[in-house]
């Protein structure tokens, strides 16, 4: 009957022989080798240990052999058989390593595609422009000094020629460190403080500037941040003039804002410096017209600057008689804002990607 016949080469076999099961365990093992794929052996394995199996219809055939070939050929088909089974085993072993490496591969996420590149990166934009300063004034000759930015009421405020009851100090409302006698050690509110450590470094001229990070308790607007940036200049020398601190200013705006911005300076008021005037520069997002960054006046204000008071010269011990100079000191962020027409410094410390990414 077809159901019956075993499967293996489609002919029934012949009776169970030696050299019958060496042909058969042959063909098995060439024919598992080269099964491909975990189907191809599942097939295979019916085909040759099924219950149509040649080896099957041999081990009934066994039963009409008598009792001593019975036994020894018994034994030989089924070595034979367990040596077929083993090659399976060992076959799908081998399939089911390929498989498994097969969809590692395939499901193998390449995260540098998925995911968004992040990219090395860039500097802050306030970093930017503070190094891009930085150069300028190194260009003119000017050394590179920091401060720090815990500071004692001394160099903040009372040798920059604000006494402990003087009206000045009001005006940059600070946060105060828990340290020392009452209010004596504070955030700094300015970078002036890092003029009167230079001064006190008694080497003669200088030429400096000071950036760094200055701290007051302002509310936060379109154009204020209670933390920023400020670039002090100090110099001291003998025979500079309020001409030399003009158009040092004069070509520092140059050099940032181009041509087509307008600078000014207006007399103004500094504790440290007589006289002293405030520099400002038309407003870059309206143009000069007025907006809400520029408070609607069409001219923002950059810093102050003037010549440097004897007082502070006095206090850091150099003698006003034999040397004079100029200070200066102005918003970085500000300068930010202004070179890219971002109408909201508050945008600079949001850290929003999409917006720090964009320079
Ligand atoms: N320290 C001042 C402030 O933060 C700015 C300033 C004004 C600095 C005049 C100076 C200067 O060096 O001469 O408001």
């Amino acid at each position: 009957m077809n159901r019956k016949r075993p499967v293996d080469g489609g002919v029934p076999p012949a009776a169970p022989s030696r050299a019958g099961l060496a042909a058969l365990e042959a063909e098995t093992g060439a024919r598992l080798e080269a099964a491909g794929d975990l189907a191809a052996l599942a097939a295979l394995e019916a085909e040759f240990l099924g219950r149509r199996s040649t080896f099957n219809a041999w081990k009934r055939m066994l039963g009409g052999l008598d009792e001593a070939e019975r036994r020894a050929l018994g034994e030989v088909l089924n070595e034979a058989r367990r040596r077929v089974v083993a090659r399976v085993e060992a076959r799908r072993a081998a399939l089911e390593g390929l498989a498994r490496a097969e969809t590692l591969e395939a499901d193998r996420l390449d995260l540098t595609e998925v995911l968004p590149v992040p990219g090395p990166g860039h500097l802050h934009l306030v970093t930017q422009i503070r190094e891009e300063l930085e150069d300028i004034f190194l260009g003119m000759g000017y050394e590179i000094a920091e401060g720090s930015e815990v500071e004692t009421d001394w160099y903040n405020f009372t040798a920059l020629n604000m006494p402990p009851d003087h009206p000045a100090r009001s005006g940059q409302d600070s946060f105060y460190v828990d340290l020392g006698d009452g209010e004596s050690v504070l955030l700094r509110t300015h970078t002036s403080p890092v003029q009167i450590h230079l001064l006190e470094r008694g080497e003669l001229p200088i030429y400096a500037v000071m950036p760094g990070l200055v701290y007051r308790r302002d509310t936060p607007d379109a154009s204020h941040l209670p933390v920023f940036h400020q670039i002090e200049g100090l110099v001291v020398d003998s025979g500079v003039t309020f001409g030399d601190l003009a158009g040092t200013i004069g070509t520092f705006t140059k050099a940032v804002f181009g041509a087509s911005v307008a600078a000014r300076l207006r007399p103004g008021y500094f504790p440290f410096t007589e006289p002293s005037a405030e520099f400002d520069i038309s407003c870059t997002i309206c143009g000069g017209v007025g907006c809400r960054t520029c408070a609607g006046v069409g001219w923002i204000e950059l810093g102050g600057c003037g010549m440097v008071h004897p007082a502070v010269l006095e206090s850091s011990g150099v003698d006003p008689e034999a040397w004079s100079g100029f200070a200066f000191g102005f918003g970085i962020d500000r300068v930010a804002i202004m070179r890219h027409g971002i109408e909201d410094m508050r945008s600079l410390v949001e850290n929003d990607v999409r917006f720090l990414a964009g320079f």
